[in-house]
């Protein structure tokens, strides 16, 4: 989770310029909205639980919420707004279905940061055989299958680490790709 986070801030450090327009999709907390909130993007922070968009909320300065837009939305159901970045962490691990997801977010940006666990890990394998294992109900997706679907929305990999029993992954449209 450190290194994670670690990469997630190097990402944003790196990416996120005031000015721009970014959605946090799954905010939790609002981590990573606040971060970049602070830089002067126009952040809009999506989850679906209102309890996350209330905490979101609490943790911003007057000044970060003026940049942000807190929208209770399931992106199983509903396409994000147009934005020049998207970060989506520690969300595929809640949704079954990436095709679903990636339809409703590749669309809609140029560049994408997301983690997902793989399939193929012996420990997700294992934790998929054995539901007893599987506490918090997480899902684990094909790593060929999120190459499939980064390439069907016409993007490429641009960076790939390892971290834990998945991947993070930051994927650029091909014709905003470096
Ligand atoms: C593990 S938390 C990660 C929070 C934050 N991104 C972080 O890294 O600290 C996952 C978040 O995704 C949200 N979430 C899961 N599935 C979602 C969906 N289909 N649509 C919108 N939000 C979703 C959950 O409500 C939760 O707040």
């Amino acid at each position: 989770m450190a290194r994670r986070h670690d990469l997630v801030c190097c990402f944003i450090d790196e990416t996120i310029r005031s000015g721009m327009v970014v959605a946090d999709i799954g905010c939790g907390n609002g981590i990573y909205t606040k971060i970049m909130a602070a830089k002067g993007a126009h952040v809009h922070a999506i989850d679906f639980a209102e309890a996350a968009l209330d905490l979101t909320r609490r943790n911003l300065t007057p000044k970060e919420l003026g940049n942000v837009s807190l929208a209770r939305v399931n992106v199983l159901d509903t396409a994000i707004p147009k934005v020049d970045v998207a970060l989506a962490v520690g969300v595929l691990p809640y949704i079954k279905s990436a095709a679903t997801f990636f339809q409703h977010v590749m669309p809609s940006t140029k560049i994408l940061l997301f983690n997902y666990l793989s399939r193929a890990n012996i420990l997700n394998v294992i934790r998929q055989k054995f539901d007893v294992l599987n506490v918090r109900g997480v899902h684990c997706h094909g790593d060929k299958e999120i190459q499939n679907l980064i390439q069907v929305h016409e993007c490429a990999v641009s960076r790939r680490h390892r971290i834990a029993t998945g991947f993070l992954i930051e994927a650029r449209k091909i014709s905003a790709a470096r």
